[in-house]
């Protein structure tokens, strides 16, 4: 007899391991089947967060970042440093010991939460009476049954047309992860987050890097006064991004990649590099899940159909995080997987796709939540905008890095915080204020009247609430 399970979680990334701990906790008998494996054939649960997103990405600008500080701006702090290099190979090994620590954490969380965790992939076999039967091939092989099945699949890196991806000079997210040492020239297609992200690791660290963007916009969907700003600063430090390209054919030769493409101006134009990066976005994943053996639907892009409560077609099977609609964020999937566990225990959790921030990790960094400017004009919603420089900042000056602002905007008539988008400094963190004062449904004058430690750049997000109300102190 196949082992019984209340809840089976397919995907041990973000979305699916969270689900698998939150149902636990719940008291639900629980297993998750993740297949991802690390170079030694070990089990990787944590999915493309941990493993060729989110965790290693980091690891790699934290460490260029330390790189170009060193390089650039230590001697402005009285710091000497001579002969400084950059030994890549241990900046990749420090990467992987942090993506194998989370890897570990995970199994240690499964353990202490009684979760049962299978290595293997898991398929659809069949559905009955006692829910359904899921086929695990991998380390174990075995069928297990759950009532519940929450499909948690992620996705792949999108390949462009002609030029699949070889890892080697044709690079996704996981080869720009893993170059051995810094290319003297470095294409990038997309000026998209891992384009921006990955395109500033391998700058920094001293490659000549060249990025492609298809549409004519920079970041279109980031409030655009906030874009102009991080172009300007991106374009400054050496990233040479050309918007409004058509990208013709991408040739592989024995050691570099040449691109053929059209300029904004329709000019023929072809540019020779040695590695080339495509991050065009992603695509919903679901190989090997045999959603046919079920009857799961999938939408017209492939990914999980699901409604706003991540229900599919099928009785009790859920689906969270990338493999369907929304953005493809590890929080979001993360939120989502939290939820469908508290549905299924019958419980009613609400996740606010409204108040999902964003971060791009570049250096100024950019964070955002709620609607941008562009969006309000758009809806015709009448709206106050404050922003506060970092330039004005005391604690920004004595770090240094004084590039950027905090923008506020709210409701005219009612005040209500609408969008909150900045660019520099810990951006990433600073946006949780904002998100926070409008899960609360805050008002500008909320955050304009209260204290803020001094110095900090927080300090910012008050004044740009101030500003809301043409009131800055410090500006
Ligand atoms: P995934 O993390 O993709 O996990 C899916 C898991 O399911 C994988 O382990 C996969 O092997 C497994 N799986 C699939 N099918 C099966 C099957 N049939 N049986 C068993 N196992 C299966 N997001 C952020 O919020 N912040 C960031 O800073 C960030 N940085 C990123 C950087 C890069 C370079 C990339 C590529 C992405 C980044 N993301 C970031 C996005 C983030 O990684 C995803 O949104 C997140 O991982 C989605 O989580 P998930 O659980 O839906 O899917
Ligand atoms: P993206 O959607 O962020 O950017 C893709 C870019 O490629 C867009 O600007 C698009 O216009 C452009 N593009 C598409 N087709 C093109 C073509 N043929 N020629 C030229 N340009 C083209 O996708 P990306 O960067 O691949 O990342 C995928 C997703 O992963 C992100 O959307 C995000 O959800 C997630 N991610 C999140 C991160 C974070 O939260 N910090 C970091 C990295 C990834």
């Amino acid at each position: 007899m196949s082992k019984q399970f209340d809840v089976v979680v397919i995907g041990g990334g973000p979305g699916g391991y969270v689900a698998a701990i939150r149902a636990a906790q719940l008291g639900f008998n629980t297993a998750c089947i993740d297949e991802w494996k690390n170079d030694k054939g070990e089990p990787a649960p944590g999915g493309t967060c941990t493993n060729v997103g989110c965790i290693p990405s980091k690891a790699l600008l934290q460490s260029s970042e330390h790189f170009e500080h060193a390089g650039h701006s230590f001697a402005d702090h009285g710091i000497g440093l001579k002969d400084l290099s950059i030994d890549v190979a241990r900046m990749l090994g420090r990467k992987d010991s942090v993506v194998k620590q989370n890897n570990e954490g995970i199994l240690y969380l499964f353990k202490k939460n009684k979760v049962t965790f299978f290595h293997g992939r898991g398929a659809f076999l069949k559905s009955g009476d006692a829910g359904y039967e899921i086929q695990v091939t991998g380390s174990t092989e075995e069928v297990i049954s759950g009532r519940h099945i929450i499909l948690a699949t992620g996705s792949n890196p999108r390949a462009l047309a002609g030029a699949a991806f070889d890892e080697d000079k044709i690079l996704s997210n996981d080869g720009a992860l893993r170059i051995g040492a810094v290319p003297k020239r470095l294409g990038v297609i997309g000026s998209g987050v891992i384009g921006l992200e990955m395109g500033s690791v391998w700058r920094r660290l001293g490659a000549d890097v060249t990025v492609l963007e298809g549409l004519p916009t920079f970041l279109g969907a980031v409030d655009q006064q906030i874009a102009k700003e991080a172009h300007r600063a991106f374009t400054k430090q050496g990233l040479k991004i050309e918007l409004g390209v058509k990208i013709e054919k991408v040739a592989s030769g024995k050691s570099n990649v040449t691109i053929s493409y059209a300029n904004a101006k329709g000019e023929a134009t072809k540019l020779e590099v040695d590695k080339l990066i495509v991050s065009i976005g992603r695509v919903p994943n679901t190989i090997g899940l045999n959603p046919e053996a079920v009857g799961l639907m999938l939408d017209e892009r492939g990914a999980i159909a699901v409604d706003e409560l991540c229900r599919t077609n099928l009785p009790h099977v859920w689906a969270v995080g990338d493999v369907v609609r929304g953005p493809m964020l590890a929080h979001k999937a993360e939120e989502e997987g939290v939820a469908v566990a508290e549905r299924i225990a019958g419980q009613h959790p609400h996740v606010n796709f409204n108040t999902v921030p964003w971060v791009i990790y570049t250096s100024p960094e950019i964070a955002w939540v709620g609607q941008t400017e562009q969006q309000l004009k758009a809806e015709g919603r009448e709206y106050k905008a404050g922003t506060f420089p970092f330039l004005a900042n005391g604690r920004a000056r004595a770090m240094g890095d004084t590039s950027g602002m905090v923008k506020m905007l709210a409701d005219a008539k009612t005040d209500e915080i609408l969008g909150v988008h900045i660019v520099g400094p810990l951006a990433s963190e600073l946006i949780a204020e904002a998100v926070v004062a409008m899960e609360f449904k805050a008002s500008a004058e909320d955050i304009a009247r209260i204290c803020h430690a001094h110095p900090s750049l927080s300090e910012s997000t008050k004044e740009a609430a101030l500003a809301v109300d043409k009131r800055t102190l410090n500006f």
